[in-house]
């Protein structure tokens, strides 16, 4: 079998794993003929892709981490907020887990959009487990991080639908609202006696960052339990590698990176080190493109194969990674740049009518090599000004017009990052968001930051993803997680 995008799929082609709707209920089943209709329709749902087999790939075999009816029962306990029947399901994933001793998180999570938010529940309780089991839990801890993976959504259902799969910039109001839904969940579970504290601090606390920048409360890491930062980091890969209204889905490669560049900024390293031991970059039946323009599916990507995985090419050929290490591989998909506008005929009309604007960035910092690095990744997206002292940048800032966002390095030899930064507010004033760059991820330094009304900041060696994300956030206000 192999996954395939929606928008590849082809009437006669035969599919190889059940799709279902957001009740639970089989919308199309393993074994059946995909018809126009039925691509049509499944394209209407949003679901992203779908698994075929065909003479390429019917020996490729693909193992869910749990079987679909558990999915379907899941998806069915979080949907009617059932408290009784999220804590039998998540016996069973923790049974099911155990007994296949599955590490891997091959099968992408077919969902549609209308099923987000249960189908997401449902698949971070599944990695949850999958962490934790990586993590040697054992079998009681392992049910309670997953209760708390099925329970930790349950206040969004309350939120109005519209706030959450706006595609565009929330409002303040409507981030603060989207906001209580960490303690509207825990409302829902905190006087039942047979749930655990830890699950009940876990659910309340899963959009804590270790660095203390989340909420409700923001606490910091010594102040969460190993169960929440699991979590945390589980939602958030889910949150990266899924299909939004708003976003594309981030390869799993792309969510690993912007994951570890959050290490110690939001995630525990630790989690963040046993969720890339069972995340394959490369999931098998993916269809990749090589550099040198050929595709294949991926075949094996086990141990040492996962970054240089077996092919299957399009001839049927096979060819071997390891042997080959000069190719660069891109799994087949939409740039997780590209924003996905359900209303993008009349975005793209507006955009006709009115010439584009490209983000303006400004980037100090005094070594060269660090400016080309944000020069090499962000050049393609942003209109970038860069320079490499303080002083450069007043005078700039004095006669021409502001840029959207300024990238300031705080340790600039013989200037203190935090006065040049109130020196720029004094003539931007505060509108123009500042993103830190420093150099070690000590609180001191953070709060030197905070004080400053930095917008964000990023720890150097950074990953580009991570930037990148940190940047949109700063400037469209889309959050990685809704
Ligand atoms: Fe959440």
């Amino acid at each position: 079998m192999r996954y395939i995008k929606i928008e590849d799929a082809k009437p006669g082609m035969c599919l190889a794993y059940n799709m279902y709707d957001t009740d639970g209920h089989t919308l199309i089943c393993n074994g059946s003929v995909l018809s126009e209709f039925y691509i049509r329709r499944l394209s209407d749902y949003g679901f992203d892709g779908v698994y075929i087999t065909d003479e390429l790939s019917e020996d490729i075999q693909i193992d869910p981490v749990i079987t679909p009816e558990l999915r379907a029962e899941g998806l069915v306990g979080v949907r009617e907020s059932n408290i009784d029947g999220c804590k039998t399901v998540a016996k069973k994933i923790v049974e099911q887990v155990l007994d296949r001793g599955v590490l891997s998180l091959d099968l992408t999570d077919l969902r549609s959009f209308d099923s987000y938010t249960y189908a997401h529940s449902v698949n971070v309780a599944v990695i949850c487990c999958v962490i934790g089991f990586g993590l040697n839990l054992n079998s009681e801890e392992l049910e309670q991080v997953v209760t708390a993976g099925l329970l930790h959504d349950l206040g969004k259902l309350v939120i109005p639908r519209e706030i959450l799969n706006k595609p565009s910039r929330l409002t303040s109001e409507e981030y603060d609202l989207m906001k209580t839904h960490s303690t509207l969940s825990y409302e829902l579970i905190k006087e039942r006696w047979d749930i655990s504290a830890n699950v009940k601090a876990a659910v309340l606390y899963h959009h804590e960052n270790v660095d203390g920048s989340g909420y409700p409360d923001g606490k910091e890491g010594y102040q969460t339990s190993f169960f929440t930062k699991i979590l945390h980091a589980a939602d958030v890969y889910d949150a990266l590698v899924s299909k939004r209204p708003y976003k594309n889905p981030y390869s799993p490669y792309e969510a690993c990176e912007y994951l570890m560049g959050a290490g110690g900024i939001m995630f525990d390293s630790k989690v963040v080190e046993a969720l890339m031991l069972c995340v394959p970059f490369y999931p098998k039946g993916t269809q990749v493109k090589l550099s040198d323009g050929r595709e294949g599916i991926i075949v094996e990507n086990s141990g040492m194969r996962n970054l240089r995985p077996l092919l299957r090419l399009l001839d049927g050929t096979t060819l071997d990674l390891q042997e080959h290490e000069n190719f660069k591989i891109t799994i087949l998909h939409e740039t997780n740049e590209t924003v996905h506008d359900p209303i993008a005929g009349e975005a793209d009309r507006k955009k006709m009518l009115t010439p584009s604007r490209r983000y303006r960035i400004m980037a100090i910092d005094n070594m060269l090599i660090h400016l080309q690095t944000l020069r090499g990744f962000l050049h393609n997206m942003y209109d970038l000004r860069l320079l490499t002292s303080v002083d450069q940048a007043l005078l700039y800032l004095k006669r021409q017009t502001e840029p959207d966002l300024i990238i300031l390095s705080l340790d600039i030899p013989g200037t203190n990052g935090i006065e040049a930064a109130e020196k720029i507010q004094g003539i931007v004033g505060d509108l123009v968001p500042i993103l830190f760059v420093i150099d070690t991820n000590d609180k001191s330094v953070i709060a030197r930051c905070r004080k400053a009304g930095a917008a964000g900041y990023i720890v150097r060696p950074y990953k580009p993803t991570y930037v990148k994300a940190e940047i949109k956030r700063i400037l469209t206000g889309q959050q990685v997680t809704h």
